[in-house]
C-alpha cells in the first residue's frame, strides 16, 4: 500500500496549512490559532489593501477637541449595542422570518437555494480510488483519495497522496481559460508523480471537484460557471460556459487520462463527506473567510421552476435533493445591526449582497471590531488618542489579533497585546483596561456572531422539520457536519453556537441534542471523491 505522501513544491504549502483556508504567515505571537486564523485572512486582505511601503508611521494624535465622552461611557454603548438581549423567543422570532426567506428562494432564486443532482446520501459501503479537486479562495488541492473500510477502525476516507497550491494573486488574476489551463497543469504535474493506482501509471482517474463559488447545476457531472467573487477573474470571457469542459479541455491539451465525473459547492461536498461517516448527517455548515449551509430536503420543497432541465429519469429516482443554500446572502431583514454594521456594508463592494456573511465570518470579525475601534480612539480618548497608523486602513485589523484576545486569559494579556502592537505599533503600552476593552469587543462580536450563526441554523432545521412532513420527528438527532477555520479554531466559537443551537430547538419542542454541530475534516476533498461516487451508484 502506498504511504500518505504530502511532499511539497516551491508552490505547495506545509502539512499544518492543509486547512481549507491555508495562506498566510505564522504568527508566533498568537500560537497554533494565530497561525490558523491569518491563514485565513490574508488573501482577504490582499485583495483589498493597496501596496504598502514597509516604514512605520507615526500614530497620530486624533482625539477630537469636542469629545466630551468617556471610554466608560462608550464601551457601556458597545456593550449596549453589541450585546443585544437576545432572548430566545426573540431568537425564535427571527428564525421564524428566515424560514419566511428560505421558502420565498426556495420558490424562486437563481443566485441561492440551488439544487445539485444528488439525490440520495451515500451509504458509507462506496469503494473506490477517486481524484478529488478542491478549489478554495486561496489554495487548490489536488488528492488521491480512496473509499472503503479497508481496515477495522477506519472510516473509510483515506488521502492517499495530496498537494496544495497556493492561489495567490497572479493566480486569482488569471483570465479564463489560462485559469483552468494553470490547473490542469498541476493536475499533470501531480499524476505525472502519483499515478500509480492501479499498478501503472496511466489509469484513467475519476475527477471529482469541489468549487467554493455558487455554480448552476447543470447535470450531476456539470454547471454553468457563475461569477465567482473572492478576487477571481477566471470567468472572465468564459462566464455562463461548462465549467466540467472548460477544465477538461484544458486537461485534454496536456493528454492527461482523467473524467470529471461530478462537480458540488464546498457546502455540498461537506455534507457528503460526515453523512459517508455518520448516517444522521442532513445539514453542513461553512465558516472560515466565506460562509455557506447545505441541506438535504424533500424535493417538494422546491418550485418546480428551481430545477431547470432534467431528465425524466431523474424526477422519477429522486424524492430528495441537496441544496447549496448560499445561506450567507439571507437576514437582511432580519438581524439587528450596529452603525458599525451599516458602515462595513456601506464600505463594501456589494453593500447587502451577503449581510449573514458581513455579520459572522472570519474576513468581517476583525473589521468591525477595527470600526469600533477607530471611533474609540477618535472619540473616547482610547490610547490617549493616539492612532496607529495601519488601523486606518479597512481591513487591516485581522481576526486572529482579536481571537488572540479571546485565548490569552491572563491578567495582563501580555500574548494578545504584544501580537496587536506588532501590527499596530503605538508609542506607549496600552493601559490595562484599555486591553480589556479590546477583549470585551473580541467577547462581544464573537459571541453574537455565534448565536446569529445559530439562529440560521435553527431556521434551516425547523424548515426542513416541517418539509419532512407527515413525518415530523422532532425527537430525531440530526447532524451538522461543520468546516472552516472559525468554527474549528475560533476560541469557544462551536460550544457557543451549539449551546444556543440546543436551546432554540428545546424551545421549539425538540429534545436536547437533536442537532449537533460535528467537525468534518477535509470534508471538501473527501466530499468531492464521495459525489463521484454516488453519482456512479446513480
Ligand atoms: C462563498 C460562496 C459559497 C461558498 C462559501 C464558502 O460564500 O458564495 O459558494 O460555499 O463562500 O466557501
Amino acid at each position: 500500500m502506498l504511504d500518505e505522501d504530502r511532499s511539497a513544491t516551491a508552490a505547495t504549502v506545509s502539512p499544518q496549512q492543509h486547512t481549507r483556508h491555508p495562506g498566510m504567515q505564522p504568527a508566533s505571537t498568537l500560537g497554533k490559532l494565530g497561525l490558523a486564523m491569518s491563514t485565513m485572512i490574508a488573501s482577504t486582505i490582499r485583495l483589498i489593501r493597496p501596496p504598502q511601503s514597509n516604514k512605520r508611521k507615526r500614530p497620530q494624535h486624533v482625539v477630537s477637541e469636542k469629545s466630551t465622552r468617556t471610554m466608560d461611557a462608550y464601551a457601556a454603548e458597545v456593550r449596549d449595542l453589541l450585546g443585544v438581549s437576545l432572548e430566545p423567543q426573540q431568537l425564535l422570532d427571527m428564525s421564524g422570518k428566515l424560514q419566511l426567506e428560505y421558502r420565498a428562494k426556495l420558490e424562486a432564486s437563481e443566485i441561492s437555494m440551488l439544487p445539485s443532482y444528488l439525490h440520495t446520501l451515500p451509504t458509507g459501503r462506496e469503494t473506490g480510488d477517486f481524484l478529488a479537486l478542491d478549489v478554495g479562495g486561496s489554495t487548490f488541492r489536488i488528492a488521491l483519495i480512496r473509499l472503503g473500510k479497508d481496515e477495522p477502525g477506519r472510516d473509510g476516507l483515506q488521502v492517499r497522496r495530496i498537494r496544495s497550491f497556493v492561489i495567490g494573486k497572479a493566480i486569482r488574476d488569471l483570465k479564463g481559460r489560462a485559469f483552468f489551463d494553470w490547473m490542469a497543469e498541476r493536475i499533470g504535474d501531480m499524476l505525472a508523480e502519483y499515478n500509480h493506482i492501479k499498478g501503472t501509471t496511466d489509469a484513467n482517474l475519476q475527477m471529482g471537484l469541489a468549487w467554493s463559488f455558487p455554480i448552476e447545476q447543470t447535470s450531476p457531472r456539470s454547471g454553468k460557471l457563475l461569477a465567482m467573487g473572492k478576487g477571481f477573474c477566471a470567468t472572465h470571457g468564459v462566464e455562463g460556459q461548462d465549467l466540467s469542459e472548460l477544465i477538461m479541455h484544458s486537461c485534454r491539451a496536456r493528454n492527461l487520462n482523467v473524467d470529471m465525473r461530478a462537480i458540488v459547492n464546498d457546502g455540498a461536498a461537506t455534507l457528503l463527506s460526515q453523512a459517508y461517516r455518520d448516517p444522521t448527517t442532513r445539514m453542513s455548515l461553512i465558516l472560515g473567510t466565506g460562509t455557506n449551509a447545505a441541506v438535504f430536503l424533500p424535493c417538494s420543497a422546491l418550485g418546480t421552476g428551481k430545477f431547470g432541465v432534467r431528465p425524466s429519469s431523474w424526477y422519477a429516482a429522486a424524492e430528495h435533493v441537496l441544496v447549496n443554500t448560499e445561506v450567507s446572502m439571507f437576514g437582511r431583514h432580519v438581524f439587528p445591526r450596529t452603525r458599525w454594521d451599516d458602515e462595513l456594508n456601506s464600505k463594501h463592494v456589494l453593500p447587502d449582497f451577503q449581510p449573514l456573511e458581513y455579520m459572522i465570518t472570519g474576513r468581517y470579525l476583525g473589521e468591525i471590531a477595527r470600526l469600533i475601534l477607530v471611533e474609540a480612539i477618535t472619540t473616547a480618548g482610547l490610547f490617549a488618542g493616539e492612532m496607529p497608523e495601519k488601523l486606518r486602513e479597512p481591513y487591516a485589523l485581522d481576526t486572529r489579533i482579536l481571537a488572540g484576545f479571546q485565548t490569552d486569559t491572563t491578567r495582563t494579556m501580555s500574548k494578545a497585546s504584544a501580537a496587536f502592537l506588532d501590527a499596530h505599533a503605538l508609542p506607549s503600552q496600552p493601559r490595562l483596561s484599555e486591553l480589556h476593552f479590546i477583549r470585551e469587543i473580541a467577547q462581544l462580536i464573537s459571541r453574537r456572531a455565534a448565536i446569529y450563526l445559530a439562529t440560521a441554523l435553527h431556521a434551516l432545521w425547523a424548515f426542513r422539520m416541517e418539509a419532512e412532513e407527515p413525518q415530523p420527528c422532532k425527537t430525531t438527532h440530526i447532524t451538522v457536519a461543520c468546516d472552516g477555520t472559525i468554527i474549528e479554531k475560533y476560541p469557544e466559537f462551536r460550544a457557543a453556537c451549539q449551546r444556543q443551537l440546543d436551546e432554540l430547538c428545546i424551545f421549539s419542542g425538540a429534545s436536547k441534542g437533536a442537532v449537533s454541530l460535528a467537525m468534518a475534516p477535509e470534508s471538501s476533498l473527501f466530499g468531492a471523491a464521495v459525489a463521484v461516487s454516488c453519482i456512479a451508484d446513480d
